[in-house]
């Protein structure tokens, strides 16, 4: 990858987008072939992901430049139906960059099952009798992949609780696992099948679900960044970024809102590399408790010494580079490769960047001229497209639409005409 910073990548035809692409990465130009509709996932393809199938669903696939993420320049594949996102998480991207880009640090890749134990008499002494046979427990898991631990991963240890409810009070293992660059939810949920006899025999009691848990909370990803001030638009930009940032740490009803615009970046690059977006939503939302137990944003926004604005973010992030669509869907396969991962980590790594970069996005522009203006002239654009506007036409038939404040084909079809009569 030579630089990420590609001006002027918008007014490019799509043909000439992809070559810029393939000399950016080094990719072989018919890598992205893929990412045309009739060359993406064919209807056996999918026949064979899901069942009953009738079809597949195109998504747009954007690419969002001039992201740098722990030094390294990424072009990152984004799906996504909504306008503005790709342009906006862009964008905020490009402020990052004198500031040395988003970092991010993360814990090694564990997720979690849990086997639920019901009908114990002595709960607290069962709990300590499972914690006893830990051992043998992490042995039986770990024979049941044997090609995870030699790749270096394996349970790690065990945590048991006690859970009164309003029905008994349960037992409930769980057994932490390194799944290395998997999502894990196979791994773990197999793991979790095999040891559920014997840990209801050692506990006394009866088991009955042995399911990963979503809220992956020893598998976060922390990411930062330094926005510069005076490409926000000045230090009261920032004071009022701030203050709209706080405004969802103290509100669910903003928070969210605003964890929304997160999920908004997050859940397009998820979903662009065949991940389970469904899986990093529900983590994302359940570590959005604070500490007085209500829901809260996701992300923090303050202001630095220098003036500028720094955010933070720190989320569960059980994205996979094997197994499950990432290795099946020939676009999700494409979309790796340009975004040159070679790990899960690194994956989790770029997609907490552009959730931050997203949400550093929205909350700019709500504390400053509000959202509408950009959706308009994103909508303008696809506007003007339809109604056949060329490359070198787009911008002009834009500009005359917004200012006549008639964003319509019947007004882009008219505009054009005029145009090419001079
Ligand atoms: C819209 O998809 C996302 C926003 O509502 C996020 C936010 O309010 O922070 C703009």
């Amino acid at each position: 990858m030579t630089t990420s910073r590609m001006s002027g990548f918008r007014n490019l035809s799509i043909d000439e987008r992809r070559a810029r692409i393939a000399d950016t990465t080094g990719l072989e130009p018919q890598r992205l072939d893929v990412l045309s509709p009739d060359r993406g996932l064919s209807l056996d393809q999918a026949d064979h992901m899901v069942e009953n199938v009738v079809g597949v669903l195109g998504v747009p696939v954007g690419v969002a430049t001039n992201f740098v993420v722990n030094g390294r320049d990424v072009l990152v594949p984004m799906a996504t139906e909504e306008p503005s996102v790709v342009a906006a998480a862009s964008n905020l991207a490009r402020m990052t960059r004198d500031h040395g880009g988003f970092r991010t640090s993360s814990t090694a890749p564990l997720m979690q099952a849990q086997v639920q134990v019901l009908d114990v008499v002595d709960p607290a002494a069962a709990r300590l009798r499972l914690l006893q046979a830990a051992d043998e427990l992490i042995a039986l898991a770990d024979a049941q992949d044997p090609a995870l631990v030699e790749h270096g991963g394996g349970v790690r240890d065990i945590i048991v609780r006690v859970l009164p409810s309003s029905r008994q009070t349960y037992v409930v293992l769980h057994l932490v696992v390194d799944v290395r660059d998997a999502m894990g939810a196979n791994a773990v949920n197999t793991m979790a099948e095999a040891i559920a006899p014997r840990v209801g025999e050692i506990a006394g009691g009866r088991t009955l679900l042995r399911i990963l848990t979503n809220k992956a909370d020893l598998r976060l990803t922390r990411v930062s960044a330094v926005f510069d001030r005076e490409l926000l638009g000045g230090a009261e930009v920032v004071e009022n970024m701030v203050d709209a940032a706080e405004f969802a740490v103290v509100d669910p009803y903003r928070a969210a809102t605003h964890n929304k615009g997160i999920m908004n970046g997050i859940t397009a690059v998820v979903l662009a590399t065949g991940n389970d977006t469904r899986a990093v939503e529900a983590g994302a939302h359940s570590h959005a408790i604070g500490a007085d137990g209500s829901y809260t944003s996701m992300s923090r926004f303050e202001k630095n010494a220098d003036g500028d604005l720094v955010g933070t973010l720190e989320l569960p992030m059980p994205v996979g580079l094997v197994g499950g669509a990432t290795k099946v869907h020939p676009v999700a396969q494409a979309n790796v490769a340009m975004l040159g991962v070679r790990s899960a980590a690194e994956l989790a790594d770029i997609v907490m960047a552009v959730g931050l970069a997203q949400n550093a996005a929205a909350v700019r522009a709500l504390a400053t001229e509000g959202i509408q203006r950009g959706h308009m002239s994103l909508h303008a654009r696809n506007v003007a497209v339809t109604a056949g506007a060329a490359a070198d036409e787009v911008d002009a038939v834009v500009a005359r639409m917004i200012e006549s404040r008639s964003i319509r084909t019947d007004a882009a079809h008219d505009i054009l005409a005029d145009l090419r009569s001079r």
